[in-house]
C-alpha cells in the first residue's frame, strides 16, 4: 500500500499559488501601463507580504517549510549532485537552491518597486523619501531584475517539466494537493528519517500563518499609506 505523506502544508501551498497570481498580475499590469500602473503596486505589496510570510515561515512553519530542513550546506549540494546522497522528500538541494534564488529575486524586484519611478505619473511610495541618484538607481535595478526573474522562472518550470518526463515524478499534485505518495518499491530512492517526518499542516498551523500574515499586511500597510 502506498504510504501518503503531507509535505507542503496549506500555508505553503497558498503562498505558492497567490504568489504566482500576484506576479502574473505585476507582469500584466505593467505592459498595460497608464491607470492598471495602481494595480502593478498593489500586486507588487501583496508579492511583499507573501514573501515575508515565507521567509518567517521557513523559521516557524512546518517540517518540510523550514528552510533549516532544506537548504543545503555546500557538503551536502556536493553529495547531493555526485550521487551520494538520497533525496529528503521536500525540496531537493539542488531545487533549495532554485527556490532560494526565486524568493531572493521575487524579494529584490518587489523592494526595488517601492522606490521605481516610471519618469511619467507613477512611483513607488517611498521614492519621495530618497534622492533623485537612489530613484534612479533602484529603478535600473528593478528593470535588470525583470529579466532575471523570468530567466529563473523558466527554469524553474523547466525543472519541474524535468522532473515529470524523464523521472516520472510528479511534482505539482503535491504543491496543489500537499501530499506526497510513496509506493513501497520507491521508498530506498528517500531519506529514512524523512519518511517518518510529515509536515503538521492541523487547525493550529493554519491559524498562526493566518495571524502572522494578516500582522505582516498590517504592518506593511502601515508603512505604504503613512
Ligand atoms: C511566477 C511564477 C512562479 C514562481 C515565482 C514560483 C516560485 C516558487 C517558489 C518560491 C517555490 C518554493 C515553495 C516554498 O517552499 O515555499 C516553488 C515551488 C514549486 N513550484 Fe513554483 N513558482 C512559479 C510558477 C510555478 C508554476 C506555473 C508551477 C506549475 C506548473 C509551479 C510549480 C511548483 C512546484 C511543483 C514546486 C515544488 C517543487 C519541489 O517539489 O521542490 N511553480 N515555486
Ligand atoms: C514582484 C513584484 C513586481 C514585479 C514582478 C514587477 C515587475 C515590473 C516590470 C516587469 C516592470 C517593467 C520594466 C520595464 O519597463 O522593462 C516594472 C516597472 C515598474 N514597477 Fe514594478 N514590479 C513589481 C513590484 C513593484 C512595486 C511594489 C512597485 C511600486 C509600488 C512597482 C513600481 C514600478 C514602477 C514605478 C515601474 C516603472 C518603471 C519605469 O517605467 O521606468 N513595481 N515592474
Amino acid at each position: 500500500m502506498k504510504k501518503i505523506i503531507r509535505v507542503w502544508d496549506l500555508p505553503v501551498r497558498l503562498f505558492h499559488w497567490l504568489l504566482v497570481i500576484c506576479i502574473v498580475v505585476s507582469f500584466a499590469t505593467v505592459k498595460i501601463g497608464g491607470n492598471a500602473m495602481d494595480f502593478h503596486a498593489r500586486a507588487g505589496y501583496c508579492v511583499l507580504v507573501l514573501i515575508i510570510f515565507r521567509i518567517c515561515w521557513g523559521l516557524i512553519g512546518s517540517h518540510h517549510a523550514r528552510f533549516i530542513n532544506f537548504v543545503p550546506s555546500p557538503k551536502g549540494l556536493l553529495a547531493y549532485v555526485s550521487g551520494k546522497t538520497k533525496a529528503g522528500l521536500g525540496h531537493n538541494p539542488l531545487g533549495a537552491l532554485s527556490v532560494l534564488a526565486l524568493i531572493a529575486s521575487v524579494s529584490l524586484q518587489a523592494v526595488t518597486g517601492l522606490f521605481a519611478n516610471d519618469d511619467i505619473s507613477f512611483e513607488g511610495p517611498f521614492a519621495k523619501h530618497v534622492s533623485n541618484r537612489v530613484v534612479e538607481l533602484l529603478t535600473s535595478i528593478h528593470h535588470f531584475n525583470e529579466k532575471v526573474l523570468i530567466i529563473l522562472i523558466v527554469l524553474h518550470l523547466c525543472a519541474i517539466l524535468y522532473y515529470q518526463k524523464f523521472k516520472g515524478e510528479n511534482l505539482i499534485k503535491p504543491m496543489l494537493l500537499g501530499d506526497k505518495e510513496i509506493d513501497p518499491s520507491e521508498e530506498a530512492k528517500y531519506l529514512p528519517a524523512d519518511l517518518g517526518h510529515a509536515s503538521k499542516d492541523g487547525g493550529l498551523q493554519r491559524g498562526l500563518a493566518l495571524l502572522l500574515l494578516s500582522l505582516i499586511a498590517v504592518i506593511l500597510g502601515y508603512f505604504i499609506t503613512a
